[in-house]
C-alpha cells in the first residue's frame, strides 16, 4: 500500500513510537486521525503538524472503553473518508513479581488484580476493540484494501516482573496471526513489530547505570530509535505481500 494518500488511524499518537510514526505518516503525505487520552499532548502534536504534506487530526479516546472506541473509529472514518491504516500502538505497563517473598518477614506480596487488569485492558482489549471496530468500518465503507500494524514488544516471549505485559504483548502476536487468515478475504492485511528497548519517555527518565546495565546483553549495545520503529511499521504498511507476521526490531537481545 502506498503511504501518499492513505487514511490512517494510530493509537497513543501523543508519546514516544506513537508520535513518531503520526508525524512520519504525515511527512509521508498520509492523512491521520490519531487518538490519546492526554488531552494537552494531542494539542501540542497537531500543532505541529500544521505544515506537513498529509492532514493531522487528534481525537480524545481510552482505548480501553468500548463506546469509546466505537465513537473514535467512526468520527475518523467520517473525517478522513474512509480508513486504510490501523496502528495499534497504546500501550502502558504496570510491572510487578507474580509473588515475592520478604526476606527477613516471610511475608508474600502477590500482583494485585488491578495491576494485571489495567494492563490487559489497554495492551490487549484495547487493540482487540481497536482493530474490531476498523474492520467493521472499512468491510461496511468498502474502504480496502487495509492494513492493520500492532505494536508488541520483545517481552512477549516472557519478560521476569511482567506478567500482565508479556501476556497481553503474546496476545496480541497471537491475533496477528488470527486476524490475518480472517481479514484477508476483505483485503485486510496485518502484521506486528515487536521492539527491544526504545528511546522513548519512558527510558528517558531511567539513571544512566540501570540503562547501561539493562543495555549488556544487547549485542548492539543501545537503544532503538522511534524512526528504527518505524521502518519496520513502514515496511509492513507498503508489502502487499506480508501479513499474519512478527518483526522484531531488538538490536539482537533474546530474553
Ligand atoms: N519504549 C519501549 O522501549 C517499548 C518497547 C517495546 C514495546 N513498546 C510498546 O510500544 C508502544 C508505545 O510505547 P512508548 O514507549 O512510545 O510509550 P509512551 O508512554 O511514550 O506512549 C504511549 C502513549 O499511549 C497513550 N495511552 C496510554 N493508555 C492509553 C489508553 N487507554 N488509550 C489511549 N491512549 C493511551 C499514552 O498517553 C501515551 O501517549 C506501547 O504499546 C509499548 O508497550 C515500547
Amino acid at each position: 500500500m502506498q503511504l501518499s494518500g492513505s487514511k490512517a488511524i494510530v493509537t497513543g499518537g501523543a508519546s514516544g513510537m506513537g508520535r513518531h510514526f503520526v508525524l512520519s505518516l504525515a511527512q509521508a503525505g498520509a492523512n491521520v486521525a490519531f487518538c490519546d487520552v492526554n488531552a494537552d499532548g494531542i494539542t501540542d502534536l497537531v500543532a505541529e503538524t500544521k505544515d506537513l504534506p498529509g492532514s493531522v487530526q487528534g481525537f480524545e479516546c481510552n482505548v480501553a472503553d468500548e463506546a469509546s472506541v466505537e465513537a473514535f473509529v467512526k468520527a475518523a472514518s467520517e473525517a478522513l473518508g474512509g480508513l486504510s491504516i490501523l496502528v495499534n500502538n497504546a500501550g502502558i505497563f504496570r510491572d510487578g513479581l507474580l509473588v515475592k517473598q520478604d526476606r527477613e518477614t516471610g511475608a508474600i506480596k502477590k500482583m494485585s488484580l488491578k495491576k494485571w487488569q489495567s494492563v490487559i485492558d489497554v495492551d490487549l482489549t484495547g487493540p482487540f476493540l481497536m482493530t474490531r471496530e476498523f474492520a467493521a468500518n472499512v468491510i461496511e465503507t468498502k474502504s480496502g484494501p487495509a492494513v492493520i500494524v500492532n505494536i508488541s514488544s520483545i517481552a512477549r516471549h516472557g519478560n521476569r516482573g511482567q506478567t500482565n505485559y508479556s501476556a497481553a504483548k503474546a496476545g496480541l502476536v497471537a491475533d496477528t496471526r488470527l486476524w490475518a487468515i480472517e481479514l484477508a478475504r476483505y483485503g485486510i492485511r496485518t502484521g506486528a513489530i515487536a521492539p527491544g528497548f526504545v528511546d522513548t519517555p519512558i527510558l528517558q527518565g531511567m539513571p544512566e547505570e540501570v540503562l547501561k546495565a539493562m543495555l549488556k546483553p544487547v549485542p548492539l549495545r543501545r537503544v532503538g530509535s522511534t524512526n528504527e520503529m518505524w521502518l519496520a511499521v513502514k515496511f509492513i504498511i507498503e508489502c502487499d505481500y506480508f501479513t499474519g507476521r512478527c518483526i522484531d526490531v531488538d538490536g539482537g537481545l533474546s530474553i
